[in-house]
């Protein structure tokens, strides 16, 4: 296990780190004189009473005693401890963490092991990037430029070229005196127990170097020109790797940008680059495996939203089951989750050059978020209408909601299965109440959590958050988020209060989606792209439903009827005879409008 981290390394990253960002990440500040001033996200409270110093470099409530630096307030915000807060910043500073060992010839052997292959992973990272350039490179060159990737782009993912020989690394290697054995050991030759003989384990294949936070070549997977098989082959385990915990083009998306939100988590190394290609350079890559417990730890040390990105598939479905899993026990408050799927036959790679980045961020945005695929998994396959498939739905769910860390989430899902179920909330709460609290947290402080109301904290992304819907904004919601409700809205659009500017949009959408080129979600925010309208359908689309998608038609009905009885009032003895005098001369009312005719006679009879 690694060593204590060395004292004058926190100094160090203290002195760099500024407490106001990273507090002022996670809650609303105002600039108040010399200080900054905010709610208390330690309690409950209605005036600020919380004041961040930037000269001093502390954080202080004066209503409930809270008070700490930069590495107190991720330990007590984000419930990190002491090294995982340690490890936070100096991740936001792209600096790595020293463990103590001087006094230890076994971590110092270590150390000096790990120095030896990174150094090298990089010589061969280098000779790689070298060969491409050469003649030898013509055949891998052409086919980058036919996968369509440009020399930038090549060049910011470091990719290279294994040249297609036996002992082509080896013999270069050889020259810079480095033994075999070493070569053995970091995967780059292979060695045949039988024969003895060793050979480059990567030949004619374009390379992809796996580097890590720092950019340190840690690992290299190959990937054939042509069909012939492996198509991908990876670096083995190794004294710098393990596959199971790294991602691939970590370290590019942060080169790209410094400040991530969010990373999109996606399948393949070209579906990574062809991304990044299109100026979507927040995408990693698992190595081959499913996104591990490991994965999503290191992820949302960086962020505070991963995307998962699946095949629409079944095995993408059963994928995004196995990811969920894996995702639950992280998701403190302030981290989100979500999912979207492709279509059919689709990855990535194929989708943005087809579709273009702008409809592929879009689907970004769209994606559903962690509670919705929640449920909707829950609910696939099962007829909810029977007693027993609810049961089965509900104990899915409660399983899932079970591994939750407290906080706001696991009170909203908690609040939403009760009322999905009709089941009291506080019968579920008592079957996932925390029994065995986990260690280094007090028993205490998951009790309060609970008798208190939530804190929330407010998105990084923006615009998912934001007060509670108006009737029409709600219509508008379930049409961004299923538009082919559309069919559900009377023709006509005589329903809209047109005086709403909401109303205007809605009957807008209405249209386009009626038109029929618009059937997704993603071209409607595209045609919008810009606009402000664009932007509140933005915001529309990321704020969850939280209904499950067999409920959302008569949620739609029900709203569109109340539009319609309000709408009837100032105007409904004009409609009344208009509809009359069609029939009295002789035209035949549709069926909509003899409805809407009894409709309007009832009312106007109550
Ligand atoms: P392209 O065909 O180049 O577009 O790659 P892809 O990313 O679309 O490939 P695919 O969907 O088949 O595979 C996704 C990921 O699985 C790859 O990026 C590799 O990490 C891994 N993978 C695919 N094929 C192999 C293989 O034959 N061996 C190993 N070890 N990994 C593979
Ligand atoms: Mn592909």
């Amino acid at each position: 296990m690694a060593g204590q981290i060395p004292q004058r390394f926190i100094d160090d990253l203290l002195a760099r780190v500024d407490v106001v960002e990273v507090v002022g990440e996670r809650v609303t500040l105002k600039k108040a004189g010399r200080n900054h001033s905010g709610l208390c996200p330690f309690h409950q409270e209605k005036s600020p009473s919380f004041t961040v110093s930037a000269d001093k470099q502390f954080y202080h409530c004066f209503g409930c005693g809270a008070h700490g630096n930069a590495l107190r307030f991720l330990m007590e915000y984000d419930k990190l401890r002491f090294p995982e807060a340690v490890e936070q910043l100096a991740a936001r500073l792209g600096m790595e963490v020293p463990r103590e060992g001087a006094d230890d010839p076994r971590a110092q052997a270590h150390e000096r092991k790990r120095k030896e292959g990174v150094n090298l992973l990089e010589l061969a990272g280098s000779y790689y990037r070298e060969r491409l350039k050469m003649p030898e490179g013509e055949g891998a060159r052409r086919y980058l430029a036919a996968r369509g990737l440009s020399p930038e782009v090549q060049q910011a993912f470091a990719i290279g070229y294994a040249p297609a020989g036996w002992e082509a690394l080896k013999g270069h290697l050889a020259e810079r005196g480095i033994s075999e054995a070493v070569q053995i050991e970091y995967g780059l030759l292979v060695h045949r127990e039988e024969s003895g003989r060793t050979y480059d384990r990567f030949r004619d294949r374009v390379m992809f170097p796996i580097r890590d936070i720092r950019g340190r070549t840690i690992a290299f997977g190959g990937r054939v020109l042509g069909d012939a098989k492996p198509k991908y082959l990876n670096s083995p385990e190794t004294p710098v790797f393990h596959k199971g915990r790294e991602l691939y083009g970590l370290f590019e998306a942060r080169q790209a940008n410094s400040r991530l939100e969010r990373l999109v988590i996606v399948e393949g190394y070209m579906d990574v680059v062809a991304l990044a290609q299109f100026g979507i350079r927040n995408a990693v890559a698992t190595l081959g495996t499913s996104t591990s417990e490991e994965h999503l730890g290191r992820l949302f040390r960086m962020v505070g939203e991963v995307v998962f990105c699946f095949d629409g598939d079944q095995a993408g479905r059963q994928a995004a089951a196995r990811a969920l899993q894996a995702v639950l026990p992280q998701m403190i408050d302030g981290r989100q989750a979500r999912f979207m799927f492709l279509p059919e036959g689709e990855d990535p790679d194929s989708l943005v050059r087809r579709e273009g980045s702008g409809a592929f961020a879009d689907r970004i945005t769209c994606a559903s978020p962690l509670s919705e695929f929640l449920f909707d998994h829950a609910a696939e396959g099962r007829d909810l209408a029977t007693i027993e498939s609810r049961e089965r739905f509900a104990s899915q769910v409660l399983s899932a909601i079970g591994k939750l860390p407290e906080g706001v989430l696991k009170s909203l899902l908690l609040t939403e299965l009760s009322r999905r179920t009709g089941v009291a909330q506080s019968r579920f709460e008592a079957l996932v109440a925390p029994g065995d609290v986990p260690e280094a947290e007090p028993a205490r402080a998951a009790r309060s959590e609970r008798d208190t109301v939530p804190r929330t904290r407010p998105s990084r992304g923006g615009g998912s958050s934001g007060g509670a819907l108006s009737l029409m904004g709600r219509v508008l919601q379930l049409l961004v988020h299923e538009p082919r409700l559309v069919s559900r809205l009377p023709e006509g659009g005589d329903w809209y209060p047109m005086q709403d500017p909401e109303a205007q949009l809605c009957h807008e959408v209405e249209r386009l989606l009626r038109a029929g080129r618009y059937r997704s979600a993603q071209v409607l925010l595209a045609h919008f792209h810009g606009t402000p309208e664009g932007e509140r359908l933005t915001e529309l689309a990321r704020r969850e439903l939280l209904i499950p998608s067999e409920a959302r038609a008569a949620e739609l009905d029900g709203l569109v009827e109340h539009f319609r009885r309000y709408r009837l009032k100032p105007s409904h003895q004009e409609e009344v005879d208009a509809l009359l005098s069609k029939q009295q001369r002789g035209e035949r009312l549709s069926q909509e409008e003899r409805q809407h005719l009894m409709e309007l006679l009832t009312e106007l009879k109550g």
